[in-house]
């Protein structure tokens, strides 16, 4: 087995402009990659991002995952500023809307379902001509470890990223043949915007059941990603690394 390396891979991550995103971004490049960071709304942010990544060939993209007839555009788009080429593609970006279902308002179910579901199977889809044409990719679908256990109060998210889990499954069986795999990383709680709220006493009962007894860090999802797409993984298709510090098995 030798070192994980991502040299001149082209890998697109969305959300890129902050948190586990904005972390992905830096580990890959790090690690020679070709990166297309991504933003929504946070523009600025993704620049610090851009800047700061090692290496040269990155491209830098707005893209608005809730309008798809924009996002293949965009993603058409620097598929061509890469000639052609995609080698790995990371469907980080996602929401949560968090309340109990008997409270959810039509809007948030569906915000949630279209960002972090929807639109995830969306750019997939936009990235598989390439992928098939070269006989090689790699698409990583961060899900949760919420799409495992289920949790009240976030039933959209965790429809969402249960989703997500069997989409993984669906696709690897699709594009094996094809030399495509498709897996999954579901994080526990990573030190985010996502995860900022949470008060002291919650943190403290997260962590009671916790085996290794703390928060992650976005490094902690950026390396099990890296490997996921690298070559390192290369007979692993379909299926879910868990990133949770042994809070679910
Ligand atoms: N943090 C955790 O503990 C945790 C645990 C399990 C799973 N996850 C999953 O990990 C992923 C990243 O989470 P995070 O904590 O890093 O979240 P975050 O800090 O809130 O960042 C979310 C990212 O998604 C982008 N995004 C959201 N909606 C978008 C839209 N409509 N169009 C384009 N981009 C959009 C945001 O871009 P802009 O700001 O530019 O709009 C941002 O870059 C999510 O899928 C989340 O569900 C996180």
């Amino acid at each position: 087995m030798t070192h994980l390396n991502l040299e001149n891979k082209k890998i697109l991550v969305t959300g890129s402009s902050r948190g586990i995103g904005a972390g992905l971004a830096q580990y890959f490049s790090k690690l020679g990659a070709k990166v297309a960071v991504t933003y929504g709304r946070s523009k600025e942010q993704a620049e610090a991002v851009f800047s700061e990544l090692e290496g040269n060939g990155h491209q830098l993209l707005a893209l608005n995952l809730n309008d798809f007839k924009a996002t293949g555009d965009s993603l058409g788009q620097l598929i061509k500023n890469w000639d052609g080429e995609i080698h790995g593609l990371v469907n980080n970006a996602g929401i949560s809307r968090d309340q109990l279902l008997m409270r959810l308002k039509e809007e948030e179910l569906l915000e949630v379902l279209n960002t972090n579901l929807a639109s995830s199977i969306w750019c997939t889809k936009q990235v598989l001509k390439p992928m098939m044409k070269q006989r090689l990719g790699s698409v990583v679908n961060i899900s949760s470890v919420i799409g495992h256990m289920g949790n009240a109060g976030q039933v959209a998210y965790a429809a969402s990223k249960g989703g997500l889990e069997a989409f993984t499954k669906s696709l690897a069986k699709e594009l094996g043949s094809r030399n495509i795999r498709v897996n999954s990383v579901a994080p526990g709680f990573i030190k985010t915007d996502m995860t900022q709220d949470l008060s002291e006493s919650q943190k403290e009962e997260l962590l009671k059941n916790q085996p290794l007894n703390r928060l992650g860090e976005v490094t902690d999802v950026a390396q099990a990603a890296a490997f996921l797409l690298s070559e390192n993984s290369s007979y692993i298709t379909g299926q879910c690394l868990h990133v949770n510090g042994g809070l679910y098995m």
